[in-house]
């Protein structure tokens, strides 16, 4: 399965989704793309050999459009917004030819929408005095963490004394989730029924 990351921060869950073992033989991801010019993650991706572009910004090296071009060049079949902060255009998100899947360091419903992402997710959980979190991989639409959700795991923070500390512990299932959802999606073991989504073993 030919795969496309979107990212815009250090990239680590890109990492993660290019060193599992797991998924060697059964995905290649063919581009990184980013809204930033020198995105921390492209160093990944060039450790990895993997074509990076650049998207709208000032100094754009690649607009929208042609990255809806490339997708289709490249025969994409998933996106993985992997740290990605801005809302993909419509007429990515709504076209048959792929799949497009985010990961969000909290438990969707809670804690997500406009704003809320990085360390703003893990001070409003810490703030709330919640005592789990964790991460959620869902499928996207037009508005900000609001797609069907896919899978997710849970963490105790019931101990924690930080914001910090619970971005952390986060961060460790979240390299574990996204792997997990890409695999099964690979395998097509991700299916509808109704409302609802199963995640076959
Ligand atoms: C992760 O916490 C991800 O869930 C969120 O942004 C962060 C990106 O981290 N959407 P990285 O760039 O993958 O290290």
């Amino acid at each position: 399965m030919n795969v496309a990351v979107f990212v815009s921060g250090r990239g680590s869950n890109l990492k993660a989704v290019l060193t599992d073992e797991s998924l060697h033989g059964l995905i290649e991801v063919k581009a990184v793309f980013s809204n930033k010019e020198n995105c921390p993650a492209f160093k990944i991706a060039d450790e990895f050999l993997i074509q990076t572009f650049s998207i709208g910004n000032a100094h754009a090296t690649i607009s929208y459009d042609e990255v809806y071009q490339l997708l289709l060049d490249k025969q994409v079949e998933l996106i993985v917004l992997a740290g990605y902060l801005k809302l993909i255009p419509s007429k990515i998100v709504n076209s048959a030819n792929w799949k497009i899947i985010n990961i969000h360091p909290a438990l969707l419903p809670s804690f997500g929408g406009k704003g809320m992402y990085g360390m703003n997710v893990h001070n409003a959980v810490f703030n709330s005095s919640a005592k789990i979190s964790g991460a959620t991989v869902h499928f996207v639409d037009s508005t900000y963490d609001t797609g069907k959700i896919i899978a997710q795991r849970c963490v105790d923070i019931s101990d924690i004394k930080s914001p910090e500390e619970i971005a952390v512990r986060v961060l460790e299932i979240e390299h574990e989730l996204l792997p997990y959802v890409i695999k099964k999606i690979a395998e097509k073991k991700v299916r509808f029924s109704g409302t609802r989504i199963f995640v076959d073993e």
